[in-house]
């Protein structure tokens, strides 16, 4: 059972969403009025508030700004066709983000704090959720340990708060895509399958330095051997060989995409053979070289579904298939944003709508 007890709310005076250019919007830059706050002291949750969005206070000791006790989770809110709000599995979300807390030594989050949180803020905000294509309202959950303590022990008290954000497209264009061999994203037992803020830091040099080189993003490898294919950081991966949609499966190195469960649902529904197996980059690049690689892309929540246009190993690099002739990301693509638009029926009742 929900508890789906009001929270309290300390409205904004000033609301921004009148100087808000809807049709231009960037990712992640602009905020709505509103965020969520809660607490954790003494071993508990206590009632969280949703309060005028703005910067918060904190102490330069914060042990979160130090040791990394930080998780955070993405969803997208939509409005349908009716003008009703709809959020995609955030109860994966809230699943993920619990894992994820587990994993850096932090407390779980309640069901109400989290889903009642988003439902409650974003129906407040419910105005700041775009209706233009290829927009929706980002939600950010996050975390963070905020003892003011040096030494390295897990934080007692946390902080969680959920901001939300109008945004177009995080990926404008189909990407370039390069096969990283020499830095490592996550190795086996360690933080790779968290949402944890740290993977993004690590990954920034590495993404910095392919980007130089006029690449969008990296793929990884695993970590001892830089011989398989992990994730992009920002979303799962998946290819299309031989007409079979192949990812490689979850574990402790790779995020567990709740975009890629349910690409991988709708996939072998409509009847594709899905394989959840190691890909060999080797594998990976003699298909690229010898032009049967017939669809590479990335899905996840800020991406959607991003195709990879061109894909570099090395000193090679392959120009893929045109994005028009790629029948499972385009179709599977195209029926999952719309089921997250309410615009195709939501047999699997994914969505929370309110
Ligand atoms: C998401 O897809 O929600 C992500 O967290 C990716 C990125 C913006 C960090």
């Amino acid at each position: 059972m929900i508890d789906t007890q009001e929270i309290e709310v300390q409205r904004t005076e000033h609301s921004r969403l009148s100087e808000i250019n809807f049709k231009n919007l960037p990712f992640g830059k602009v905020f709505s009025d509103h965020a969520l706050i809660a607490k954790y002291t003494n071993g508990e949750w206590q009632a969280p508030k949703i309060i005028p969005y703005g910067d918060i206070h904190l102490s330069p000791a914060t042990s979160a700004l130090h040791y990394g006790q930080a998780v955070f989770e993405g969803m997208k809110a939509f409005k349908n066709p009716d003008g009703e709000i709809l959020v995609f599995r955030p109860e994966k979300n809230h699943e993920r983000i619990n894992r994820s807390a587990e994993r850096l030594c932090m407390p779980k989050i309640t069901e109400h704090i989290f889903i009642e949180g988003i439902k409650q803020l974003v129906s407040l905000d419910r105005n700041w959720v775009p209706n233009e294509p290829d927009s929706s309202m980002y939600i950010r959950p996050f975390m963070i340990g905020t003892d003011p303590f040096l030494g390295v022990k897990p934080s007692d008290d946390y902080l969680f708060m959920i901001i939300t954000s109008p945004v177009g497209p995080y990926y404008s264009k189909p990407l370039h895509l390069k096969v990283e061999t020499e830095f490592t994203r996550a190795a086996k037992g360690g933080v790779g399958f968290a949402k944890a803020a740290g993977n993004y830091a690590s990954a920034m040099l590495p993404a910095k330095k392919a980007q130089n080189q006029g690449i969008d993003q990296l793929i990884w490898t695993d970590a001892k051997e830089h011989k398989y294919l992990e994730e992009a950081g920002t979303m799962n991966m998946m290819a299309v060989i031989d007409g079979k949609l192949i990812t490689p499966p979850t574990g402790s190195t790779i995020l567990a995409g709740v975009t890629r469960e349910s690409f991988l649902i709708l996939s072998r529904e409509a009847g594709y053979i899905v394989e959840e197996r190691p890909i060999a980059i080797e594998e990976l690049i003699s298909v690229a070289r010898s032009g049967k690689l017939e669809e590479l892309f990335g899905v996840g929540t800020a991406a959607t579904t991003a195709h990879v246009a061109k894909l570099s190993y090395e000193d090679e690099t392959f120009e893929l298939p045109p994005i028009e002739s790629r029948k499972i990301s385009n179709q599977i693509g195209n029926q999952l944003i719309g089921i997250k638009m309410g615009t195709v029926e939501d047999v699997h009742n994914w969505n929370m709508k309110f």
